[in-house]
């Protein structure tokens, strides 16, 4: 691009002058350049960096990446890919498992937001503005120096807000605490022709159930605003070990798992099942100190012969340290972290017989057997004690709060290797042995931030969105008819 400047400088060509732009790259390098957007150069250090996503295995190249610093320039950013009819799409933590902050396919303008990463809290209304580039690290770091608080999200610091809180945003305080969308009270978005606008309860109500879900599909995210929680003095977090080394005792204790998630479980408690090929624990976080957590869960331990292999009790950022898997919490740009891997995602209801049967049955003599590096996350997401399943199902676009379970499912290679067919099929084989004894297709659903990015749109729209579908589009085609932010399994405008 670099090497262009003069001949546009020569020209003096104005963006909009340009009929047929020498070509798209270069025209929308000049039109960034004259709103004064920062970009990356082609190849430099920052585009490097940049255009890196969290998964190796799904690298893209994107037309132009712009580094806005202000709500304006990304109103200019998006001007200008409209105009060239250039598909636009943020980009915060870079970890979507699809890569779609660079837009799932190549020729896309990125707006890279993680120089936009101000948070500051609102001491006397609990009210944190986050701006839309920041990641989870950074989030739960500033809200606790700035005021002993923080709201409900994952767990890895260099997922970015934004990603993270527009699709569900699930961890280890929502089973108590709900998820991170449940946090938002406002946004204020860029829209596709370029409008900023506020969201909230009262403004723009539409917009802000929309986001809250399917954000990716409707704008750009340049401000979010959370109200928090002040932190528990003491948590307490857990691995716990059990010996299921057969399909028999797998089975007979996913049983006894599932009984204490539907009745018995606590909103304090929050607990996944954790699945490799050599291994299973329950893990978590209690709210509470050790003698709470032994109260609440040792009757399962007992139950299902297991052992506590860690239990340490501390205050709120010793657990964000520890589920953090050994990042230094506090993180912004630069960021460099990645993996190759392939996923996929499943919510469903409490499994009778017959499908936990397929499921363990599965797991042990097929996926177990192939030796690969793969692992099942189960989320205890709903029950009846479960924050995430108090609101109302439509009071935000994200439509599977109901659902008890959420599966991730998910294998990798080692860093730059290649990605083998099998990978593919041990974790598709998963999703369909599990929902071959589902009758209806309303009976489950995959989760947008754990996609399935071999999904064609039809089924990843069905499959993320479900009965929302339809609200969604509608909402798509009054704020981006266009589909300026376009990805492979974003939300299309209404015919
Ligand atoms: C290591 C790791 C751990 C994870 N842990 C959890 C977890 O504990 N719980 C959980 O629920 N999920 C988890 N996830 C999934 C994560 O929530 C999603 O991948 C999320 O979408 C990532 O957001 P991002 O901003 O980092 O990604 P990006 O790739 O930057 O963006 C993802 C999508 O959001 C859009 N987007 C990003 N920022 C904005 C914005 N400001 N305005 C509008 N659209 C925007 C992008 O265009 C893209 O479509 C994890 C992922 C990884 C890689
Ligand atoms: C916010 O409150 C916390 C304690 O609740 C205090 O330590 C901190 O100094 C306050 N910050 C500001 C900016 O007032
Ligand atoms: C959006 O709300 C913020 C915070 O209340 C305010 O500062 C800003 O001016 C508003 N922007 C628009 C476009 O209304
Ligand atoms: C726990 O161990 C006992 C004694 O060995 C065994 O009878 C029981 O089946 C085990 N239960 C589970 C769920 O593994
Ligand atoms: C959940 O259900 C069990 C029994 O079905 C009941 O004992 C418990 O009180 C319920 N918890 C809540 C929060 O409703
Ligand atoms: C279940 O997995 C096996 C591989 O073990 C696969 O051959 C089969 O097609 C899957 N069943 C369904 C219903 O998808
Ligand atoms: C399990 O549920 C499926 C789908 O609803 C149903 O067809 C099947 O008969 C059920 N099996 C058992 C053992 O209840
Ligand atoms: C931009 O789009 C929004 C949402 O459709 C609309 O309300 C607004 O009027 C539009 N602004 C302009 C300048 O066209």
């Amino acid at each position: 691009m670099l090497l262009l400047a003069p001949l546009f400088a020569l020209l003096g060509l104005a963006c909009a002058a340009v009929a047929i732009p020498l070509d798209k790259a270069d025209a929308l390098a000049e039109c960034l350049s004259k709103s004064a957007v920062p970009t990356d150069g082609l190849g430099s250090p920052d585009w490097q960096l940049d255009v890196a996503p969290f998964n190796l295995r799904l690298n893209f190249t994107p037309v132009g990446i712009a580094v806005p610093t202000t709500p304006k320039q990304v109103q200019d950013a998006v001007i200008c890919a409209a105009k060239l009819g250039i598909k636009a799409n943020a980009k915060c933590g870079g970890h979507s498992y699809g890569s779609f902050g660079l837009g799932g396919e190549d020729g896309h303008l990125t707006i890279e937001m993680d120089r936009m990463n101000k948070v500051v809290l609102n001491n006397a209304t609990g009210i944190a503005t986050v701006e839309g580039g920041s990641r989870l690290g950074h989030v739960a770091w500033e809200l606790y120096n700035q005021g002993n608080r923080a709201f409900s999200h994952g767990t890895c610091p260099g997922v970015g807000v934004g990603g993270h809180s527009l699709h569900g945003g699930y961890g280890v305080s929502s089973h108590t605490k709900g998820l991170a969308l449940d946090w938002m009270v406002g946004a204020t978005v860029v829209l596709a022709n370029s409008t900023i606008v506020n969201c909230s309860e009262t403004e723009n109500a539409d917009l802000f159930w929309a986001i809250r879900g399917a954000g990716s599909s409707m704008g750009i995210v340049t401000e979010f605003r959370f109200k928090t929680f002040v932190v528990p003095d003491t948590v307490t977090f857990f691995v716990a070990s059990v010996p299921w080394r057969t399909e028999a005792a797998a089975l007979a204790g996913m049983k006894l798992v599932q009984d204490f998630a539907v009745n018995e479980m606590p909103a304090a408690l929050n607990m996944r099942v954790f699945i490799t090929t050599r291994f299973v624990n329950l893990e978590g976080l209690f709210y509470g100190d050790k003698a709470g957590l032994e109260a609440a869960l040792g009757p399962l331990l007992k139950k299902t012969n297991a052992t506590l292999a860690l239990e340490t009790q501390g205050g709120w950022l010793d657990q964000v340290k520890h589920f953090g898997n050994g990042v230094s919490v506090d993180q912004s740009h630069p960021y460099n972290y990645h993996e190759t891997f392939y996923s996929s995602s499943l919510y469903t209801n409490a499994l009778n017989e017959t499908q936990l049967q397929a499921f363990v049955s599965y797991w042990f003599k097929s996926a177990k057997a192939n030796k690969r590096d793969w692992y099942v996350q189960i989320d205890l997401h709903g029950g009846n004690s479960s924050a995430v399943t108090a609101p109302a199902t439509h009071s935000t676009s994200y439509a599977h709060r109901d659902f008890l379970y959420m599966f991730l499912f998910y294998d990798r290679v080692d860093k730059g290797g290649a990605f083998p067919a099998e990978g593919f099929a041990t974790i598709q084989n998963f999703v369909t042995n599990i929902t071959a004894g589902i009758d209806s297709p309303s009976d489950w659903g995959q989760y947008i931030n754990y996609p399935d990015p071999r999904m064609d749109q039809a089924a990843a729209q069905a499959s993320y969105w479900g009965q929302h579908l339809p609200r969604l589009q509608a909402i798509k085609k009054a704020v981006d008819p266009d589909d300026v932010f376009h990805y492979p399994q974003g939300i299309l405008p209404a015919a």
